[in-house]
Order: C-alpha cells, then structure tokens, then sequence
C-alpha cells in the first residue's frame, strides 16, 4: 500500500509494533529443551494480547501463529510439539499479522545460545546484507538494482541467495503489489521502489543452495542442495531519502 494520511501510517506503525515485539519476546523465550509448539503458542498469546491476528493463520490457514524453521528448513517451519529446541541451533522465527485492517511482515534468524555449529557468521552476513539493501532503497530505484546488491554482497561473503523467496508489498493484506523484491538481479522486472509505499524487505542468504523446495508436509521449505538459510525482515516506508523501519523494535540487528 501507499501511506496518504496519518491513520494510514499509524495503523501500519501498530500492526508493526505488534509483530516487531512478538519477534522479539519470542527470540528472548527461545531456550533448549522447549519445542517449536510452546514457542509458537506463546507468540499467539501475545498477539492476541495486542489485539494482532496471525496473517499465516488468516491468509493460508497455515498450522501456527508463527513460521518457526530449525536448522537446515530454509522457511515456513510448522511448530510441532517434536521439534525440541537444542543448543547451537539455527534458528528462523518469522512474524506477520493483521492488527485493524493493516498487515505487517517481519522475521529474523539467530543462533540458540552458545554457536557449537558455527552459524553465526551466516546469520551476521544476513543481518549485514538486509542492513545495507534498505539503506539503498528509495523511491525510484529499480527493484532489481537491490536484488543485485543483495546477491553481489552474499558472494562477496561465500554465499548464495534463495531466488525463489521474495520480499514484497504489504499494508493492506500480506502480500501486495510489488509481488517480487527477489534477492538477485531479475533483469525482466524493471519496477521501481515508490515513494510513501510501504514493503517488507528479506534476505534469504544461503550456504549452498538456491532455490527452496517444498517437502511432503506441504509448507515446509527447504534449500534445494542443502546446507543452510537465514533471513532478515524489516517491514518499511520507502521515502526520498533512507526508508523508515516501521519492525525497528524487534531488534533484529542489535
Ligand atoms: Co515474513
Ligand atoms: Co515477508
């Protein structure tokens, strides 16, 4: 959507706030030993507590509140009550909800205490990445030209990008207009960012593969030669200068 009045902007500024902090609470209240249920479900309370409804829940009927994805599942983990929790995991937890008509999008991935496996130095090229293609964005620069700058800076750190998983519009419902802020230069699309127009911007930055293909479960995402993902998620207004981050709270890169 594009922003043209004030309730517009705080009605995203809420429904942003409301996923942003979910983010945050949940990372705090993941610990080893706990499964991806009891994460998920405290994320639904909270949520709920702010009035938020889960937009994976409203738009696909996913099976959580939340997309909780451990190690090698690139995204749209399914919480179940026999995925434990372990020190050293990798961890992606994304958020997005509807909260009085406006939708908000974001997620992040992180390392479950002490890093035993070594992925922090992903998760970091990630956070970096995301860092410096939003600060690139403003109105009139050509999506692709970002997707190029995401895929140059993953290779300059020994990555690859999922080109299947995309950022987006958003505001109005989950997915909008535009449908594919890809991770790599799509030369066929020659839309531009638009000024007020508020997008959710993710990298999806890969040890190995990319593309990420569906397993039997139906939802569940995983690189299509292996390895590892983690993604960064920032929902945002596009301006004439740096982008305002409506998900700034989740702290997703302190
Ligand atoms: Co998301
Ligand atoms: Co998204």
């Amino acid at each position: 959507m594009s922003i043209t009045t004030e309730d517009e902007r705080i009605g995203i500024q809420q429904a942003s706030d409301a996923v942003a902090i979910t983010l945050k609470k949940m990372r705090e209240f993941a610990r080893p030993g706990i499964s991806t249920k009891e994460l998920d479900e405290y994320g639904g309370q909270l949520l709920a507590q702010m009035g938020a409804h889960s937009a994976p829940l409203l738009t696909y009927d996913f099976p959580g509140h939340t997309c909780i994805s451990i190690n090698e599942e690139a995204a749209h983990g399914i919480p179940s009550a026999e995925k434990i929790l372990k020190e050293g995991d990798l961890i992606n937890i994304d958020v997005s909800a509807e909260l009085n008509g406006y939708w908000a999008d974001n997620g992040g991935s992180f390392v479950l205490g002490k890093d035993i496996h070594g992925h922090g130095k992903l998760v970091e090229a990630s956070k970096e990445i995301l860092k410096k293609a939003i600060s690139n964005i403003k109105g009139g620069v050509r999506i692709s030209e970002i997707g190029r700058l995401i895929e140059t800076e993953a290779k300059k750190a020994g990555y690859t990008v999922i080109k299947n998983l995309t950022g987006h519009g958003v505001g109005r419902s989950l997915h909008e207009e535009p449908h594919e802020i890809a991770n790599f230069c799509d030369r066929y699309n020659t839309t531009r960012f638009k000024k007020n127009s508020v997008v959710a911007i993710e990298t999806f930055i890969s040890t190995r593969s990319t593309i990420a293909d569906t397993q039997a479960d139906g939802w569940t995402l995983t690189g299509n030669k292996g390895g590892f993902v983690a993604q960064h998620e920032h929902t945002i207004m596009v301006t004439g200068g740096e982008p305002f981050i409506f998900t700034a709270q989740n702290g997703i890169w302190d």
